[in-house]
């Protein structure tokens, strides 16, 4: 009835080492076996759960593009955070979404602007959260790129070293608000050696830099930019973030530039369409620490599917959780850590929404 389930004759002309010798299943049929044999385990340590504040009143503000995902006042903020906190998380990532947005992104550069006074508060309430802050200007500028306007050419985009002493000025403000690591995400030339010289200039040595090292353009961001109300409001963001198209070994430039220049913890973004690469840089850097970007179109994606019955949630994101971990990513960045973190703590049954 079971052909292969009675390790019959050795099949005529077959190779030792071979089947009926070897049976990869005699892995599978025991679920202690194929626990003992796995290599990833999902592990809420490793997971950054991002939240975006806003400084407009004190409301819980839903994010149409990313149900489950809210722009939350300072007080939500701290009730998340000491969330997270319980849950076990490797820490929070916080974007700053600030009631006035200007030409230059004051807001940024304000000890006072959204992003100081939440990790402030944070701080206060939780102070073993680690707490790490995205350091760009997109959230910010009324133009929604990504630093100061320049031109190259008679393009209009980021002047790249107008910005860098911008980032380093606001990486110095953030680390004063009690911010345990930076982020850069900016994609500009030389930006970890401005912010690290910035950091230690004002005496924040100890501070780590985890730098979005290989950060692609493309639509996956799009659920953020409606959640940052970041979106450009021109052209867009390919003269400074990678092209999907480019070279894997381009990625692996932008890292070993990073990691000379100081940075601690490299990433690579977004997560799902990346494993290819996140995967090089495992192999041609062992032992730096490397996080992925398991960004908010991937979370859209499987939301939307989830809600509409078409697939199992749950079962999807663990599914995703662990291969962005095989491909080799240290730390994820992930819109599910809260609620994978209750799965895998068996404090819920894996139900989205909880
Ligand atoms: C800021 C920033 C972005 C994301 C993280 N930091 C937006 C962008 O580059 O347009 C995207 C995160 C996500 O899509 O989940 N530059």
């Amino acid at each position: 009835m079971f052909p292969d389930n009675g390790g019959g004759p050795r099949a005529e002309g077959s190779l030792p080492g071979q089947f009926p010798t070897v049976r990869m299943r005699r892995l599978r049929y025991h679920p202690g076996v194929r626990r003992l044999v796995q290599t990833v385990r999902l592990h809420p340590g490793r997971w950054i759960q991002p939240l975006f504040v806003h400084d407009k009143g004190a409301e819980k503000k839903p994010i149409a593009s990313m149900p489950g995902q809210f722009q939350l006042s300072p007080d939500h903020l701290v009730e998340e955070a000491e969330q997270a906190m319980e849950l076990g998380l490797g820490g929070v990532i916080l974007f700053g979404i600030p009631s006035r947005k200007d030409e230059s992104g004051c807001d940024a550069l304000d000890e006072n602007g959204v992003i100081c006074r939440a990790v402030r508060r944070i701080k206060q309430a939780v102070p073993d959260l680690l707490t790490v802050t995205d350091l760009c200007f997109c959230e910010y500028t009324d133009h929604g790129h990504c630093g100061r306007l320049g031109y190259a050419g008679t393009q209009p985009t980021v002047d790249n070293d107008a910005t860098l002493d911008l980032l380093g000025r606001q990486a110095v403000l953030h680390a004063r608000a009690g911010a345990d690591v930076i982020a850069p995400s900016g994609m500009m030339d030389g930006m970890v050696a401005a912010i690290r010289g910035a950091l230690d200039a004002a005496g924040f040595i100890h501070v780590p830099i985890m730098s979005y090292s290989a950060k692609y353009a493309g639509p996956f961001y799009g659920p953020f930019r409606d959640a940052a109300e970041s979106a450009p409001q021109f052209g867009d963001r390919r003269s400074y973030q990678m092209d999907p198209a480019a070279a894997a070994e381009q990625a692996l430039r932008e890292v070993e530039l990073d990691l000379a220049e100081g940075a601690d913890i490299v990433m690579v973004k977004p997560a799902l369409a990346y494993l290819d690469v996140i995967r090089q840089v495992r192999d041609r850097f062992p032992g730096v620490p490397l996080a992925a970007y398991n960004v908010s179109g991937e979370y859209s994606m499987v939301m939307a599917a989830a809600a509409a019955g078409w697939i199992d949630g749950p079962a999807t994101i663990r599914e995703i959780l662990t291969s962005i971990h095989r491909a080799g990513a240290d730390i994820i960045i992930t819109y599910w850590a809260k609620e994978a973190a209750r799965w895998v703590s068996g404090i819920d049954g894996g139900r989205l929404g909880s």
